[in-house]
């Protein structure tokens, strides 16, 4: 397994966000960079940032929340260091997509869109990430593994281990 490390589930330095907050500028126009910044750093948007980040921007916290929950790519939740994508688009479907996140449901023990205890690794899907000709893909922290089957994935952990 290819070992690209986000930032992720490290210790919320809450005097960090602050310092991101102004940054950005302190005002409301700095809203999604401020919200990029502090997934980029942290790895997903901490619960406790909301407030910090609406008072320092001067906006309320429904408002911080609503852009959050508004875009897929902000995360609530800690993710895993490794990131494994499976591709649920029809053309990589009809090639056996769906064993190969079957194997990785059973490997990783557990479900797609959840994350390991130990912030290893989350596994998500995605509708089509357009590389159709190369199906099924799987996508592990933004690299792009084309034409994929068990024993590949199964290749792909004995690389890591
Ligand atoms: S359906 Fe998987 S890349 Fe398009």
């Amino acid at each position: 397994m290819p070992m690209n490390k986000p930032a992720t589930c490290r210790a919320i330095d809450m005097g960090r966000i602050k310092e991101i907050v102004m940054e950005c500028g302190g005002n409301k126009w700095a809203l999604i960079p401020v919200i990029q910044k502090i997934q980029n750093e942290f790895g997903y948007i901490p619960p406790e940032a909301v407030t910090v980040i609406a008072k320092g921007l001067k906006v309320f916290p429904s408002q911080v929340q609503g852009v959050i929950s508004f875009y897929a790519q902000f995360y609530t939740k800690p993710r895993g260091r490794q990131v494994i994508t499976v591709c649920r688009g029809t053309a990589c479907h009809v090639r056996g997509a769906e064993s190969v996140l079957n194997f990785l449901e059973d490997r990783l023990g557990i479900q797609e869109g959840e994350t390991t205890p130990d912030f290893e690794y989350t596994l998500d899907t995605v509708a089509c990430i357009g590389v159709c000709t190369l199906a099924p893909n799987v996508v592990i922290n933004k690299q792009v593994y084309g034409d994929m089957d068990l024993e590949k994935v199964q290749e792909l952990f004995k690389k890591g281990e």
